[in-house]
């Protein structure tokens, strides 16, 4: 058997397992879908936003990219957002990231990539903002560590720069914004910032007529 036939395979065995638990399985997530959360992680296999929170289809809507970016001009994030913001009305955005992001590690080397490194670039940029705080850790572990907690940080913040969010926040109170980090090597997230709504930020950031 071919290795793209085994998920076939695997997916007539887990439907028949839903409806054998939940007959109204398939029926009830058929008509409506009203996830609360908004998942905004990285595109890595071994992060699942599914299998390691333990949610089932229907509750969290999902966008993944390479190392979990919010990148204002990136036309497929926006819509994600503005559709889960305005249309689902979720009440949580979570940006998660992971120790030992490959998308991280290679923008903080050198080794051009081609057009990723565009795309990287935006890390870099997180790098350069907190420079002296990586910087004043020795070893480059920790240094990695630390730069894929700031561009958590840094992403979430990037959420409450949108129009899409402040606008929410003003009329909804909602959503908060959330930061977490996975790790890989025990299966654990780690919440490194929480933004709630209306929170004060760096006022050339807001926005006076939403
Ligand atoms: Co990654």
């Amino acid at each position: 058997m071919k290795s793209f036939e085994k998920l076939l395979l695997e997916n007539k065995a887990w439907a028949a397992e839903r409806i054998e638990e939940d007959p109204e399985f398939f029926h009830r997530l058929e008509n409506i879908q009203r996830p609360e959360f908004l998942w905004i992680g990285c595109s890595d296999s071994r992060v699942p936003a599914n299998e390691i929170t333990g949610t089932q289809p229907g509750e969290i809507f999902v966008h993944r990219n390479i190392a979990n970016l919010v990148v204002h001009t990136d036309l497929n994030l926006l819509s994600v957002l503005e559709y889960a913001v305005h249309v689902l009305e979720v009440k949580h955005i979570i940006v998660c990231g992971h120790y030992g992001c490959g998308g991280v590690k290679a923008a903080i080397g050198h080794h051009s990539m081609g057009t990723i490194n565009k795309w990287l670039r935006n890390i870099k940029d997180v790098y350069r903002l907190h420079q002296t705080e990586i910087e004043s850790l020795t070893d480059d572990d920790s240094q990695l560590d630390k730069l894929i907690e700031l561009n958590v940080k840094e992403q979430v913040l990037n959420l409450a720069k949108t129009s899409i969010v402040q606008k929410s926040w003003k009329h909804h109170n909602r959503p908060s914004l959330h930061g977490w980090v996975y790790r890989l090597s025990d299966g654990i997230l780690h919440p490194v910032e929480l933004i709630e709504p209306n929170s004060p930020m760096d006022h050339i950031y807001e926005y006076d007529n939403l």
